[in-house]
Order: structure tokens, then C-alpha cells, then sequence
């Protein structure tokens, strides 16, 4: 008994050591991929801002339209800069072979990253490009060093300093209630045209649509495991009734 026990509390050590994750910290993201008004402006900067380098091959135009509630006109119209139709898939003209020979790597594609490396990480990895002099593109990242994306949000985060301050490193007075350190970015060399707080609130729904992305049934996933479960119950009354029924006779 005494062995199967200790087997056990083994055996869960290991599934904790497995739930930590990463060994880099991250800060959470805080964004719910329910919220379709945060899918939709994450899709907007996304076609703004990443889809010049970035494809999502894996989807179509006009299933990402419908999932988000975006008539297909205006999807048109609006969010579609290049020649393709809302059928198509998110494909985007640049080579892997011109990507590697203008950025050092080529620009992956995106569909998946959010199940590959998660959201804390995306989010993470987008808020933490700083200032540095030795990289080809003058700046380098808090959690994926050396790598080779220039800072593609620098119009709305700024240019910072230093690497960011991660939420788990900030400090506050304890009396006033002030920062002592901030988390986020300490001091910036370049102003951008959004505030912190709405800096993070913007990669948080682009973290948010991203992850979405790479799972576009989890939203109708949810809805239809809320009937099975209610299903369930209600069978559950009617299987009590057979029980009982069948029972009935041998007592
Ligand atoms: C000018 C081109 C360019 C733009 C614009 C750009 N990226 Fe990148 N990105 C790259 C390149 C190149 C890499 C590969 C870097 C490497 O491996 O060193 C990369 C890597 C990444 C990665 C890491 C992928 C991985 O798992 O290794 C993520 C995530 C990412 N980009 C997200 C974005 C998002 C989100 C945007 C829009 C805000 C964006 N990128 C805009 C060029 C770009």
C-alpha cells in the first residue's frame, strides 16, 4: 500500500513539474477569445500590421469573416489590402527564400503559433522589442533573443529602452500604494501614438485572434459541449427511472 502511495504522489509531482510550462516567465494574457468585438480589432491590427510578412495559409478569408460576424463586403473592403477574393485562402506573396535573405530567418506562417507557443508568450514576445544598437534592425526582444522580426508595433508601443519589466517583477509601496517599478517598459526613447494600457489592451486582442486561429471550432466547441452536458443530465433522470423500474421486483 505504502508503495502505491508513493507511486501516486510521484506520479503527480511529475504532472505539476509538466504545468509550469516554459522555462522563460511570462506575463498572463488577459484576453477571453469569447469576446468577438476583441477578435475583430485583433484581426484588424493583424491585417494592418503582420500580414505583410506574415500569412495564416491555413485559413479563408470568408471563414474568418462569418466566425467574427463581419459581412463579406466589408471584410472586402476594409481589411483586404491585396488583389486576393474572400475565398481564398491567407496566403501572402512573400518567398521563404526572399524572407531568409532580407531578415536573417524567413517570417513563419501564423495560423498555428498560438498552439505552438501559447498566449502568454505571444503576448509577451509583442510588448518586449527594445532599443539595440548591434541588431541589423536597431532592436532586439525581451523573450526571443537576437531574433529576426523588426519591431513591427513601434508607431503605437514607442521604442523602448531597456526590456520590459515583467508584472511579476514590478514592485509597489506597500504604504502608498504607488510603483515603485512599473511593470511594462521603464523609459522610452521613442513616444508611440498609444498609451501603455492601451498598447497592452491592443496585443491582447491580437493575442486574442491569434488564438482563435489556431483553433477556429473552439468557439462552437464550448456552445455544443454546454448541450451534451445538459443532454446528459436530462438522461440521467430517465435512466434513474429504468433503474429503479427494473429493480422494482427484487426487493
Ligand atoms: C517586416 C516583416 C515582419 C512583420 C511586419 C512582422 N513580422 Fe513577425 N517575424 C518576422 C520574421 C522575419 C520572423 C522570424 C524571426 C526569427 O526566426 O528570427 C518573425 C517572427 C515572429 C514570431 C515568432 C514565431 C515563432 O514561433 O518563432 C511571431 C509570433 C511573430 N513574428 C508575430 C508577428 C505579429 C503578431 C506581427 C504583427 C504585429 C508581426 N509578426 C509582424 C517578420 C515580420
Amino acid at each position: 500500500m505504502k508503495k502505491i502511495i508513493l507511486i501516486m504522489m510521484a506520479s503527480m509531482l511529475a504532472m505539476v513539474a509538466q504545468a509550469a510550462g516554459p522555462s522563460i516567465p511570462l506575463d498572463s494574457h488577459p484576453g477571453d477569445v469569447r469576446d468577438t468585438n476583441s477578435l475583430q480589432r485583433g484581426l484588424g491590427l493583424y491585417m494592418s500590421y503582420c500580414m505583410g510578412c506574415h500569412g495564416l495559409e491555413y485559413a479563408r478569408y470568408n471563414r474568418v469573416a462569418r466566425d467574427l460576424g463581419i459581412p463579406e463586403d466589408i471584410f472586402e473592403e476594409y481589411l483586404m489590402f491585396t488583389d486576393a477574393r474572400i475565398g481564398d485562402l491567407m496566403t501572402i506573396a512573400m518567398s521563404a527564400e526572399d524572407g531568409r535573405r532580407w531578415f536573417g530567418a524567413p517570417p513563419p506562417d501564423l495560423t498555428l503559433v498560438n498552439r505552438v507557443r501559447g498566449s502568454d508568450w505571444l503576448y509577451t514576445y509583442l510588448r518586449g522589442f527594445y532599443a539595440d544598437e548591434e541588431r541589423p534592425f536597431g532592436v532586439n526582444n525581451a523573450v526571443f533573443e537576437n531574433v529576426g522580426m523588426p519591431h513591427a508595433l513601434l508607431e503605437l508601443q514607442g521604442l523602448c529602452a531597456e526590456p520590459l519589466v515583467l508584472q511579476r517583477d514590478a514592485k509597489i509601496d506597500p504604504l502608498s500604494g504607488n510603483w515603485l517599478i512599473e511593470p511594462g517598459c521603464q523609459e522610452y526613447l521613442i513616444e508611440g501614438s498609444m498609451t501603455p494600457v492601451q498598447f497592452d489592451r491592443a496585443v491582447a486582442d491580437m493575442v486574442n485572434f491569434l488564438d482563435y486561429m489556431g483553433e477556429p471550432f473552439q468557439l462552437e466547441r464550448q456552445r455544443i459541449g454546454i448541450f451534451v452536458l445538459a443532454f446528459l443530465f436530462v438522461f440521467l433522470f430517465f435512466t434513474i427511472l429504468l433503474y429503479r423500474e427494473y429493480w422494482k421486483d427484487a426487493h
